[in-house]
């Protein structure tokens, strides 16, 4: 049985403590670790087994590093913040444990992320034997292992994937973001980018818009953007021709969110105010809704999937994987909306799969690098059931 540390009480480890604590079996002990301990405990007294709660600034890896020692921690599940990626790293990799995250690693001064920063630990990582999973949420991580699926079972070469997350959730605030709102601004208002014919090419923020008929949700506007398993994904994808990412909006959020950036709201560098600098992004994530507390408010549907497009014994074919998550079911499990359950599921997934020895290849990975299939079985047995169909609803070219 291993003992695993979760880092990070958001909306996103409150599911992964609880998702951890329904499987004994395999995770004997659980730490819930966090920069302010009333959110571990808030979370802790939710959960009917004992869990240990601890209070760490994961910026420095020498914390983080004791604290993985004195709980005697096999594995870090990492779901705080992206800034901390590398901390976390380093911090295992000196007490000698293995990683996992959902999102990969973006200065806090320089909204662009990447795996360039976390790729060059592979070496270390394999050096030491140990295992690290890169971008184990749904998107990036189960759509990466729908990838992995889809080359495994479905196609012999894959030429076009098309990602597509809608979220029908209502929340009933005005404006409010699902995840942390700092990581999903930089997000939404990056310039969009896709990848075709072995080159990456740029689009305006929110400026490509389609609609698309999502099964059990039905038709919805979705928006081209960049989103980081393209990056991993081309590299990986055999025969790969074209690679584009499409999230939903509601238009009254795109209009929240262009007032807001007209303003000046969105901006991540320092802004004088009052004799003190303030990040004027991280003053509005002190305004609006915690994504944590959107849990009992939100009625809806999530879909998020992956079509396919390519060859199999040298016919053309077309697939179609994706899940369908319910917000107010997730919120009756685990106390949580759909987009904390859909990230806090597949990150203990990918956890438990290194704490029972299925994935411990050492070295550093992306989710399509690893066999699918435990992932895909572990999906359907929490909570995350998915669909393969080749009934697929107009897509534009
Ligand atoms: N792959 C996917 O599909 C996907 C989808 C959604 C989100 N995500 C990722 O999941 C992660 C968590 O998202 P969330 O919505 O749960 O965010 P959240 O609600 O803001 O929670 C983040 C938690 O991390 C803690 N934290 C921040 N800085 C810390 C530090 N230096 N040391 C220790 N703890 C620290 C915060 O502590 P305080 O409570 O003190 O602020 C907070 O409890 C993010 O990295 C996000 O990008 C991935």
């Amino acid at each position: 049985m291993a003992r695993v540390l979760i880092i990070g009480a958001g909306g996103v480890g409150g599911v992964v403590a609880h998702k951890c604590a329904q499987v004994p079996e395999v995770f004997g002990h659980i730490t819930l670790a966090s920069r302010t301990l009333a959110r571990c405990e808030a979370i802790r007294d939710q959960i009917a087994r004992p869990i240990e709660v601890a209070q760490v600034d994961a910026d420095q890896p020498g914390p983080v590093a004791g604290l993985i020692r004195k709980v005697k921690a096999d594995l870090v599940i990492h779901v705080a913040l992206p800034y901390q990626d590398l901390a976390i790293m380093d911090a295992c990799l000196d007490a000698g444990v293995h990683y996992l995250d959902t999102a990969n690693y973006e200065p806090p001064h320089e909204a662009r992320f990447s795996y360039e920063h976390q790729w060059p630990y592979h070496e270390r990582f394999a050096k030491a034997g140990l295992t690290g999973i890169l971008g184990s949420g749904f998107d990036p991580g189960v759509t990466n292992v729908f990838c992995a699926y889809a080359q495994k079972h479905y196609f012999d070469e894959i030429h076009t994937v098309d990602i597509l997350d809608a979220n029908a959730g209502d929340h009933g605030h005005p404006f409010a973001t699902n995840f942390n709102p700092e990581i999903n601004i930089r997000e939404v208002t990056a310039k969009g980018r896709y990848w075709e014919d072995g080159a990456w090419r740029e689009t305006d923020p929110l400026s490509v818009k389609a609609t698309f008929d999502f099964p059990e949700i039905g038709p919805k506007d979705m928006y081209l953007l960049y989103h980081e398993e393209l990056e991993s994904l081309v590299r990986h994808i055999r025969g790969l021709r074209r690679i584009r990412f499409w999230m939903t909006f509601s238009q009254n959020y795109l209009t929240h969110l262009k007032v807001l950036e007209n303003v000046g709201m969105t901006r991540i560098d320092p802004v004088r105010f009052e004799g003190r600098d303030i990040v004027p992004l991280q003053f509005l994530k002190a305004l609006l809704p915690d994504p944590a507390s959107l849990g009992p408010r939100t009625r809806g549907k999530t879909n998020i999937g992956c079509i396919f497009r390519g060859t199999k014994d040298g016919q053309e074919r077309s697939v179609y994987i994706y899940n369908v998550c319910d917000h107010e079911a997730c919120y009756r499990e685990v106390r949580s909306q759909a987009i904390s359950y859909t990230t806090g599921v597949p990150a203990m997934i990918g956890g438990l799969l290194i704490a029972d020895g299925t994935y411990r290849e050492p070295g550093v990975w992306n989710l399509e690098q690893l066999d699918p299939d435990p992932f895909m079985d572990r999906l359907n047995r929490h909570g995350l059931p998915w669909v393969v169909t080749e009934d697929i609803p107009a897509l534009p070219d």
